[in-house]
């Protein structure tokens, strides 16, 4: 195939700083996307089986509505965290996302309601959970249901956009233009491993979970020794599976032997021992965040391989260093970013760890970082606007 019209296909205005740096940051913020994914769908998965459970367990009276707030807020998460990498694969990789969206347009208004629809109806699980509705269970496995076919669909636009040579026939087949939008092309072992990868993770999130909550009195050690032992439990069972799929995968794709992927099988073996030793979680929850970054890693190299094996020159899209964007963005990034982050972590940890209603006292950290981060807030709204205004009028006044 030969990719002059994907290259003529570049935005003409060019890429704002080095395309191997947007590469890097495609393949950090989708690591943390998948991961919310991943931890929001297996705890949901989980409560539904609570769901079932708990009017005669008082365990999963207790596990249940956790897990169930846990999947609700890791969706909030994800859908924030998804913006991230959409928009570093729209500026390196454009044609291939539009292309997908071409495709599959039908699909990606479908998308959209689908989550609205998926996500309104968690908010009514938890509800009739609360309430004890004998239809608890049947809401949460249609939402349920309704979040993973999002999945696919993101799975669909994956795929689509990856396989440049197919564009053609998908678009015209045998000749006759196909302009529906209703292209559907999976890859079942890529997605099987996808999915799967949420049994490890709510797992290790359980043994992390009991651990953090070990220390507060209202909890009795008994209901948390079995969150900790079902956490591991789901977390070698479901490393065996997704090594597994991801051995099959990664073979399918003749990458079986390529550094990165030996790797990640190491790390996966080294995350599947701390798992079944559990001394530590967060030690734990560190590697599986190794994990995260270098299935990510793979991911893009497999794009990347299919992309240069055509004739498509990434490291050579056209450059129009700006620095005053650049500057403003790794300051929002670097400074407003990591203090909010720092502020909502605190608080949370300090929340989780008390019995009971907290109260920031004074001068502690949770305040000052509060305070902090209203302050660069209003810093950046101020700077970012004005400088919005000269970039726009400076031309016409
Ligand atoms: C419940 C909702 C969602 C689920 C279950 C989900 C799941 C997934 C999965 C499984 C993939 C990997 C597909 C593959 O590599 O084969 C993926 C990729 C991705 N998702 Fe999501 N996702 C959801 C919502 C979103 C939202 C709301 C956004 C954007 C705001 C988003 C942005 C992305 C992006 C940019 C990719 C990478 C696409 C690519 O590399 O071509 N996702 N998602």
């Amino acid at each position: 195939m030969d990719a002059t019209f994907i290259n003529t296909m570049k935005d003409a205005a060019g890429v704002p700083f080095y395309p191997v740096v947007f590469q890097g940051l495609y393949v950090l913020t989708w690591a943390l996307h998948a991961a919310f994914v991943l931890l929001a769908l297996g705890s949901m998965g989980l409560s539904i089986y609570g769901s079932t459970q708990q009017k005669s367990d008082p365990y999963w009276k207790i596990l249940t509505p956790h897990l169930i707030m846990t999947g609700k807020i890791s969706i909030s998460i994800l859908i924030v965290l998804g913006v991230a990498p959409l928009l570093f694969t729209q500026v390196i990789y454009d044609s291939g996302w539009y292309v997908a969206n071409t495709l599959s347009g039908a699909w990606v208004f479908i998308f959209i309601y689908a989550l609205v629809i998926g996500y309104t109806m968690y908010y009514w699980y938890q509800y009739s959970n609360k309430k004890g509705s004998s239809s608890n269970t049947l809401i949460g496995i249609v939402s349920f249901a309704i979040l993973v076919f999002c999945g696919v669909l993101m799975h669909n636009f994956a795929v689509e956009a990856i396989s440049p040579t197919k564009w053609m026939d998908w678009y015209a087949p045998n000749g006759v233009v196909d302009n529906s939008g209703w292209n559907m092309h999976l890859d079942p072992l890529r997605l099987g491993f996808m999915v799967s990868l949420m049994i490890p993770v709510t797992g290790i999130f359980m043994q992390n979970y009991s651990r953090f909550l070990s220390t507060r009195k209202d909890f009795e050690p008994k209901y948390l020794e079995f969150v900790k032992k079902l956490g591991t439990k789901m977390a070698i069972i479901g490393l065996l599976i997704s090594a597994a799929l991801f051995t099959v995968w990664m073979q399918k794709e003749n990458l079986l032997l390529h550094p990165l992927s030996l790797t990640t099988v190491v790390s996966v073996v080294i995350l599947l021992l701390l798992a079944m030793g559990n001394k530590n979680s967060y030690l734990t929850t560190g590697v599986l965040v190794i994990v995260a970054l270098l299935i990510s890693g793979v991911r893009e190299l497999i794009r990347y391989n299919i992309m240069s094996g055509i004739g498509y020159d990434l490291y050579g899209y056209h450059m129009n260093l700006e620095w005053e964007t650049i500057a403003m963005f790794l300051l929002t990034f670097a400074i407003l970013g990591f203090t909010g982050i720092a502020f909502i972590l605190t608080m949370a940890w300090k929340v989780g760890k008390t019995e009971g209603v907290y109260t920031a006292t004074e001068g502690s950290a949770v305040s000052r970082l509060a305070n902090a981060s209203l302050a660069l807030f209003i810093l950046w709204i101020t700077v970012y606007f004005g400088w919005g205004m000269v970039a726009l009028f400076k031309n016409t006044l």
